[in-house]
């Protein structure tokens, strides 16, 4: 079997995302580790988690967070500890310096709560996402998958699912879009630790069995 691939988690809220990624660690589902948990948050549910699993975790201090030289030299000195296969951006409501993006080149994965590039960008975050989406009309929602590059929420789309909205609101599109993130979030960590992910004509693709 391959090496387990070294993890490093970002998490700003409930840590839903961050928990259903070390439930199939713990279930061998995916063969890896997650050696460290990132937050801008110290109380919130990741972190909580995290403390209670043994998984270490870095606080990012409010002063650090609003000097960008002091955070991505925070970022920096914490991530270049071990080497790491890859980065999971899951619910982390804060860029990544752009240093750090160039440096993990399409090691960065990020789950956006809708059907990227709808509904992406600035702004579109949270529950935003879901209100802006209920508002437009849309026929349907979803989940994306991507890589992160410097452009946000614009990185290489590596897998969509979508859901029709039926006389639905923001609790329950939010509910429902959640279980999705769940579903596609493990499943490319899984492929990426895997080495099942290919890069054709600058676009990744996961490949079968
Ligand atoms: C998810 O909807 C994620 O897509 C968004 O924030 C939410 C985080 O949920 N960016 P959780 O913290 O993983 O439970």
């Amino acid at each position: 079997m391959a090496d387990r691939k070294k993890i490093v988690v970002f998490a700003s809220g409930a840590g839903s995302n961050f928990i259903s990624i070390y439930n199939y660690i713990d279930e061998g589902y995916i063969n890896a580790e997650i050696v460290l948990l990132i937050s801008n948050k110290p109380n919130c549910g990741a972190v909580n988690f995290a403390k209670k699993h043994g998984i270490s975790t870095a606080v990012i201090d409010r002063d650090v967070m609003k000097d960008s030289v002091k955070y991505q030299e925070f970022l920096l000195s914490k991530l270049s500890f071990a080497d790491i296969d890859l980065i999971v951006l899951a619910g982390y409501l804060k860029m990544i310096p752009e240093e750090i993006v160039c440096i993990y080149e399409n090691k960065i994965l990020n789950i956006h709560p809708s059907l990227l590039p709808k509904f992406g960008g600035k702004g579109y975050y949270g529950m935003k996402v879901h209100q802006a989406v209920i508002e437009s009309k849309e026929p349907f929602t979803g989940a994306t998958v991507h890589f992160v590059n410097t452009k946000y929420d614009e990185g290489p789309i590596l897998l969509q699912k979508k859901i029709k909205i039926c006389n639905d609101d923001v609790a329950s599109i939010a509910e429902k879009v959640l279980k999705i993130e769940h579903e596609i979030l493990p499943y490319t960590v899984k492929a990426f630790c895997d080495d099942k992910i290919r890069w054709i004509d600058n676009k990744p693709l996961i490949i079968g069995n």
